[in-house]
């Protein structure tokens, strides 16, 4: 068995972001059903109802442990169901939340040993107290049982596999070139199994392209959880809220004979749900034509609290 709860599906900034004042924000501040507001990115996952591997800590964790009742505490004055955080990449919606499960609260946190010489040379992290926070290596294309701090398995078992991306926005390199110094373990792609690999989905909440060897893996899944970023490449130009292609920032696009709903036609995968979903994507209206243009193409739009059971 395993249960996935969104916890965030928004990208970086969430929606309404902050500083955004466009229609779409305006309709989420108002309270529109249509266009329900979201937190930045992170899935939690379980497969015995009682301890949980967090993927992703995005910088309103402390928000989403309070929406979601299965991560409260429940057991004795300090206690925590969260066991392990797993990390894809070291975005700043990915790694911020770290800083919120400060409080000496024992678990483990896995990631590529460049994500983690990443979060070591960032004194700010040192807050995770290594004796309750055990930071482990993970593995590129080597499944592992997810262990809490003690050991124990969480029989969630995960397999990390490089994707094409970018490094993180403060780690650019501009003198690096085309790519600004990104390597392959910036950014990965997970396959999440239970022990008895009776159930699996894929968790890919950042991917600049489809190669072969992510097709591969990729063909015939029963669900993956997919970069939704943006409809289309230069949509944050054209909407004149930015000055990035999507290509730019590290992600493939929704649309377009390039895009992600294309790439996917010959994968056979059976369910297909968008997370990391950018607040200038229109898909994150329910009432928008591209919501209809993606349910049409056999895809989901996730929502915060969307829970699924495998
Ligand atoms: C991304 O997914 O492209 C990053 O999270 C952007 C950012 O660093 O804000
Ligand atoms: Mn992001």
């Amino acid at each position: 068995m395993l249960r996935l709860l969104v916890l965030g599906s928004a990208a970086g900034g969430g929606f309404p972001q902050w500083n955004s004042n466009d229609a779409a924000s305006k309709r989420a501040r108002a309270k529109d059903p249509a266009a329900p507001c979201r937190t930045q990115s992170s899935l939690a996952v379980t497969s015995d109802d009682r301890r949980w591997v967090i993927f992703n800590a995005s910088p309103d964790l402390r928000q989403q442990i309070n929406d979601n009742a299965a991560l409260h505490p429940s057991n004795g004055l300090r206690h925590s169901p969260i066991a392990a955080v797993v990390l894809t990449n070291g975005d700043v919606d990915h790694v911020v939340g770290l800083l919120t499960l400060r409080e000496s609260q024992p678990f483990s946190l896995y990631a590529t040993e460049r994500v983690l010489s990443v979060l070591r040379a960032n004194s700010i992290f040192n807050v995770l107290n290594p004796e309750y926070v055990e930071r482990r290596r993970m593995p590129l294309n080597q499944p592992f049982e997810v262990c809490d701090r003690a050991g124990d398995g969480t029989g969630v078992v995960v397999e990390a596999f490089a994707v094409p991306g970018k490094v993180a926005l403060y780690l650019e390199d501009a003198s690096a070139g085309a790519n600004f110094g990104s390597r392959p373990e910036d950014t990965v792609g997970l396959r999440i199994a239970a022990r008895d690999n009776a159930a699996q989905c894929f968790y890919v909440p950042g991917c600049a392209a489809l190669t072969g060897d992510v097709e591969d893996r990729l063909a015939g899944a029963p669900l993956v959880l997919f970069d939704g970023t943006l409809w289309r490449d230069d949509e944050m130009i054209v909407a004149g809220v930015g000055t990035k292609t999507g290509r730019r920032m590290g992600h493939m696009s929704v649309s377009g004979p390039d895009g992600t709903i294309a790439a996917f036609e010959k994968l056979g995968v059976k369910r297909k749900i968008f997370v990391h979903m950018n607040n200038s994507n229109p898909i994150l209206l329910a009432d928008s034509p591209e919501r209809a243009a993606i349910a049409q193409a056999g895809w989901e739009a996730a929502h915060d609290g969307m829970e699924i059971r495998l």
